[in-house]
């Protein structure tokens, strides 16, 4: 109860998840693959939440965002600037979705269209979101491949995304998600595929995002070190619930249950601060 009312009062809230369930009908019957799980994100914030595959990362927000399979559905709240995202019309829906919260997804390989320039995918974002001219789209587009640090910016807005290193086309996807100026963003995997000087260079960009710009970021990730160069809570889920939520430095730390002890006794030593 204090805390609901901690949350009520602080403005800079931005998301506030209460006793969120997903649930798929299968075959073989009704599944539940997350289970009753609460957590909360303030603007300019990072939460990253870590688990094993299969663990519910993905259906969590997937079921926020409106983007379940048609064999699944959700319960619960997701308040978003006070909003609630769960119970809403597709039409109010689409009012925050890819706008206000952009959604970065697991595989950036197969998240961009083949055949289409850079600069055209990043400018359409605009053009029908924001009823932008071409002219000013691709304006925008130079300005967000800055804010990612491409280099040569206006070379590559002729680039075709095979052209692209891995990770070029995982800033393009972040790049992708700042078209409409979001609040909230929300990252799925976006380091996996990458190899580790790459990704501590991908996590300085959601870092800055964070600081410099006041977004509220959502890291997925089955890596606790990712984690913990960037969020400031972590959330660690295990077999669809949220088995513990805190501070980064206090989960990290000390933590309290065994499958996060277990997470930390993973990392390398060499990779401990
Ligand atoms: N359409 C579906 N029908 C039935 N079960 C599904 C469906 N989509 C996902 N699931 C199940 O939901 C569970 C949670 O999946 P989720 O994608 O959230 O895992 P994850 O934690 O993101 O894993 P990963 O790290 O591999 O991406 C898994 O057991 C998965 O098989
Ligand atoms: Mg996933």
């Amino acid at each position: 109860m204090q805390l609901t009312q901690k949350n009520i009062n602080n403005s800079n809230l931005l998301l506030k998840v209460n006793n969120l369930s997903v649930f798929f009908n299968t075959p073989e019957g009704n599944i539940q693959v997350v289970k009753d799980a609460n957590f909360s994100l303030n603007k300019g914030e990072c939460l990253g939440v870590v688990g094993e595959s299969g663990s519910g990362k993905t259906q969590t927000f997937f079921s926020i965002t409106g983007l379940l399979s048609s064999n699944g559905y959700c319960k619960g709240s997701a308040i978003f600037k006070g909003f609630d995202l769960i119970t809403s019309s597709e039409e109010e829906k689409r009012r925050y979705l890819g706008k206000s919260i952009g959604f970065i997804f697991q595989d950036p390989m197969t998240s961009l269209t083949p055949h289409m320039k850079i600069g055209k995918q990043l400018s359409e974002i605009a053009i029908f979101h924001e009823k932008l001219s071409s002219k000013l789209a691709m304006e925008r587009s130079l300005e967000v491949l800055d804010i990612v640090k491409m280099p040569k910016s206006r070379d590559l807005i002729n680039s075709y995304p095979h052209e692209l290193s891995g990770g070029m086309k995982q800033r393009i996807m972040i790049a992708i998600s700042l078209m409409c100026r979001p609040e909230l963003i929300i990252a799925d995997e976006p380091t996996t595929a990458l190899d580790v000087t790459t990704q501590s260079e991908i996590l300085s960009i959601f870092n800055d995002l964070k600081s410099n710009m006041n977004i509220g970021i959502i890291l997925i990730s089955h890596n606790i070190g990712v984690i913990a160069e960037t969020s400031d809570n972590v959330a660690v889920m295990k077999n669809g619930l949220i088995v513990e939520n805190g501070s980064t430095f206090n989960v990290l730390t000390n933590p309290k249950d065994e499958y996060t002890k277990h997470l930390l006794s993973c990392i390398p030593p060499w990779l401990e601060k």
